[in-house]
C-alpha cells in the first residue's frame, strides 16, 4: 500500500490534466504508464499473474494510491458530470473501467454516451460470444474435473440472484454467486418507477383500497391472458410478503404509485419517488455479502453440467482472467435476465425491433437462455419482447412510467395529446411510433417534479427543456405554442372534473399550472424480454423433452417465461424476482440439503 502523500499527488493526477489524457501521451496502456512502478505495484506477484477475476487486490493497489470511487468524484469540478460519480450498486472496482493491459473503455457509455476522456480509453464495444464458442477447451476443462464444490451456484447478480442467494443462506445453503460483467446488479439496479404489491402496509396507510385479485385481474389483461395463470397467483399472493421481506432488509418501500395498465396505485419504491432497483438491489446485495455469499465477478457460467440421468451435477465457468474451470453443485438457479440488448436475437424473434435502441444493461444478452436450453430447459413465449415508450434517444436512458402516473402528459410535434398515457406499453409505444418522426414530448410542470424523486437524475444529464410558460416551452420544443397551450388547458379541464372525456385515462393526478414547465423528447425502446425458460410454482425449471422438472435447476427472473404472458405490466418485474428469487434460492438449498 502506498503512503497519504503518493495517494494525493495520483488523485491530484487523476483529477486534473492527467484525465484529459494531455499530461501524458506516450504510453499505449495504462500499465505501460505505470511501468517503472514494476509489476508488483499492482499485481500480488512479479510474475504478473492476477489475484482473481474480482481483481481483488489489483484493484485495491488502484483505491490505495488514487482514493475510492467517493474520494475521486467529491475531488472533480462541481460543474460537471463526473466520471467517478456511480449510481450503480456494489463496490465498483476500477478495473471495470480501467484496464492494464488493453485499451480502458467508459462502462457508463454502454448507456449514456458521456464520451469522457479516459486516458488510455478506447471506444466502448461488446461483441456477443457465444456460450459454446471455445468448445475443444470447455470439454478439456470439464475432463480435467470440479476446482471446488458448493451447495447451491447461482448464475447471475441482479435482483433474482441475489434474493435467491439471501434466501438459500438463510436456509443454510453454501452459496457460490457468478456474475459475468464486472459490475453487479444486472437491469435491477436501473429500475426506476416500483415494485407492484397488492394488500400491503404501505398502501393501507395511504387509503388505497387493493386486492390479490384484482393485481391477478390485472396482470392477466395485460398480458394478453397468455399467462401461466398459476405464476400469475403466485406473483400477486406473495407480494404484499416480498414487500414485507425487503423492508425487514432494510429496505424502504413506502412510497406508492401507479405504473401502467395498474387499475390502483401500488407501485411501490422507496420515499419521494426514488428509483427502485438502485435501493433493492443494494439492500439485496449487501443482505448476500453479510450472510457470506461467495460473490464473483467477471464469471460467465458457459454451461451446465449433469450426470448421465440428466441430473444437475454443477457448472463450467469462464473467469475472464483465470480461464475455464468447474463447480460442483447439487443445485443450480439460472437468474440470468434477458436479452433485449442483443439486438440480433431481439430481431430474430420480432424483426420489427430491428435496429431499435435498449434500455438495458449491457449483459443482458440471452446467455443464461442459451446454457438452459444447451441443458435442455424447455422455453416459451420468445416472440413476446417490450418496447418502453419512453426512453429518452438524448439522454441514452429510460425515463420512468411514473413520470406519466405522477401527472406528465405526452404530447406529439403538434402539440396535441394523442393517447391515455398511462395506458399499457405495447399500445403507448405503438401510439408513438404512429406520430411525426416516430417520437413524442413528454410534458410535465414544477409540481410533478417534485413529487418524484427521479426525475432529478433527467436533471442532472441535462436532457430536459424547461420554460416558464407553457407557450414559452413550446417554442424551445418547436410545437406550434397556441396549440399546445390549449392541449394543457383541456387536460387541466379533465383533471378538474375527474374525468378524461378524449383519451379515458384512468388516473389524472394533478393539474399542470406550477412553473416551470418541463418537456423532453421521448421514443419507444427495447426494455423487457416476457419468454424464458418454463418454471413451475416452485421455480423448477421443466424439461424440453419430458416436459417434467429437470432435477437440481431452478429459474427465476427475467431469463423465465409465463409470468408476464405477452406483455409485462410495469412494476411487475421487481415483483417478479424477488418473489420467484426467494423461492428459487429455498428450493435449491432444500434440494441440496435433501440429495
Ligand atoms: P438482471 O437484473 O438483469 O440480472 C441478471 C444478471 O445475470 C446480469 O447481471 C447479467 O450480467 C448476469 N448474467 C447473464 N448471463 C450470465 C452468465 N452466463 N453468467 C453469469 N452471469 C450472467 N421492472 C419493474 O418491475 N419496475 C421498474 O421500475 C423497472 N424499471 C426498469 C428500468 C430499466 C431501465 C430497465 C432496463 C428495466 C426495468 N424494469 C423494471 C425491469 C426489471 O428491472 C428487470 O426485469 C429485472 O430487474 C430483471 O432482474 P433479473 O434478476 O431477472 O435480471
Ligand atoms: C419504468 O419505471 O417505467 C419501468 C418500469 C418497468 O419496467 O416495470
Amino acid at each position: 500500500m502506498f503512503s497519504g502523500k503518493v495517494k494525493k499527488t495520483a488523485l491530484a493526477l487523476l483529477v486534473s490534466g492527467f484525465v484529459t489524457g494531455t499530461a501524458y501521451a506516450a504510453p499505449e496502456f495504462l500499465a505501460d504508464f505505470h511501468a517503472e512502478n514494476g509489476c508488483d505495484s499492482c499485481h500480488a506477484s512479479a510474475k504478473g499473474s492476477v489475484s482473481d477475476d474480482n481483481l481483488s487486490h489489483e484493484n485495491a493497489q488502484c483505491v490505495s494510491c488514487h482514493g475510492d470511487l467517493k474520494e475521486l468524484a467529491a475531488a472533480a469540478p462541481k460543474d460537471k458530470v463526473s466520471p467517478h460519480q456511480s449510481h450503480l450498486i456494489g463496490e465498483i472496482a476500477c478495473t471495470s473501467c480501467h484496464k492494464g493491459h488493453e485499451k480502458s473503455v467508459t462502462y457508463c457509455d454502454s448507456c449514456h454516451s458521456f464520451s469522457f476522456d479516459m486516458p488510455y480509453g478506447g471506444k466502448w464495444e461488446r461483441k456477443f460470444t457465444p456460450v459454446n464458442a471455445d468448445k475443444d477447451i470447455q470439454d478439456k476443462a470439464i475432463a480435467a474435473g470440479a476446482k471446488e464444490t458448493t451447495d447451491v451456484v447461482i448464475i447471475g447478480s441482479g435482483g433474482a440472484g441475489l434474493a435467491a442467494a439471501v434466501s438459500a443462506r438463510d436456509a443454510g445453503a453454501k452459496v457460490i454467486l457468478l456474475e459475468k460483467e464486472p459490475i453487479p446488479g444486472g437491469n435491477t439496479k436501473l429500475a426506476a418507477g416500483g415494485m407492484n404489491a397488492a394488500e400491503t402496509k404501505s398502501q393501507a396507510k395511504l387509503g388505497i383500497e387493493d386486492k390479490k385479485q384484482i393485481m391477478i385481474d390485472d396482470t392477466m389483461k395485460g398480458g394478453r391472458e397468455l399467462n401461466d395463470p398459476e405464476l400469475v397467483k403466485v406473483l400477486a399472493n406473495n407480494s404484499s410478503d416480498s414487500i414485507d421481506w425487503l423492508t425487514s432488509l432494510g429496505a424502504d418501500m413506502t412510497d406508492v404509485g401507479r405504473m401502467g395498465g395498474a387499475s390502483v396505485n401500488r407501485s411501490h419504491r422507496p420515499t419521494g419517488g426514488a428509483g427502485v432497483g438502485a435501493h433493492v438491489a443494494q439492500v439485496l446485495w449487501d443482505s448476500a455479502v453479510k450472510r457470506g455469499t461467495d460473490i464473483r465477478l467477471n464469471s460467465r457460467v458457459v454451461r451446465i453440467l449433469e450426470d448421465a440421468n440428466g441430473k444437475v451435477t454443477g457448472v463450467l465457468v469462464k473467469g475472464e482472467y483465470t480461464g475455464y474451470y468447474v463447480i460442483k453443485a447439487d443445485a443450480v438457479v439460472i437468474a440470468a435476465g434477458g436479452f433485449a440488448k442483443n439486438n440480433d436475437r431481439v430481431a430474430k424473434y420480432d424483426p420489427k425491433l430491428k435496429g431499435f435502441k435498449a434500455t438495458n444493461h449491457p449483459g443482458a444478452t440471452g446467455d443464461g437462455l442459451d446454457v438452459a436450453q444447451l441443458a435442455g430447459a424447455a422455453t416459451r413465449d420468445l416472440e413476446y419482447i417490450q418496447a418502453h415508450p419512453t426512453y429518452s434517444p438524448d439522454g441514452g436512458v429510460m425515463i420512468t412510467e411514473a413520470v406519466r402516473g405522477n401527472g406528465a402528459i405526452v404530447v406529439n410535434r403538434e402539440g396535441k395529446r394523442f393517447m391515455n398515457e398511462i395506458t399499457t406499453r405495447d399500445k403507448a409505444s405503438a401510439a408513438i411510433l404512429q406520430q411525426t418522426g416516430e417520437s413524442a414530448y413528454l410534458l410535465f410542470d414544477d409540481s410533478v417534479r417534485k413529487s418524484l424523486k427521479a426525475i432529478e437524475g433527467y436533471m442532472h444529464l441535462q436532457i430536459v427543456k424547461q420554460g416558464n410558460t407553457v407557450e414559452e416551452l413550446a417554442k424551445q420544443l418547436n410545437v406550434p405554442a397556441a396549440e399546445l397551450a390549449t392541449t394543457v388547458t383541456t387536460y387541466n379541464g379533465f383533471v378538474k372534473a375527474a374525468k378524461d372525456s378524449q383519451f379515458e385515462r384512468p388516473n389524472l393526478p394533478r393539474e399542470l399550472v406550477t412553473p416551470p414547465y418541463y418537456a423532453l423528447e421521448i421514443a419507444p425502446a427495447v426494455h423487457h424480454t416476457m419468454g424464458g425458460v418454463v418454471i413451475d410454482t416452485q421455480a423448477e425449471v421443466k424439461s424440453e423433452k419430458t416436459g417434467k422438472p429437470i432435477s437440481g435447476l431452478y429459474a427465476a427472473g427475467e431469463v423465465t417465461g409465463g409470468v408476464h404472458g405477452a406483455n409485462r405490466l410495469g412494476g411487475n418485474a421487481i415483483s417478479d424476482i424477488v418473489t420467484f428469487g426467494r423461492i428459487a434460492g429455498a428450493s435449491a438449498a432444500k434440494y441440496a440439503k435433501d440429495n
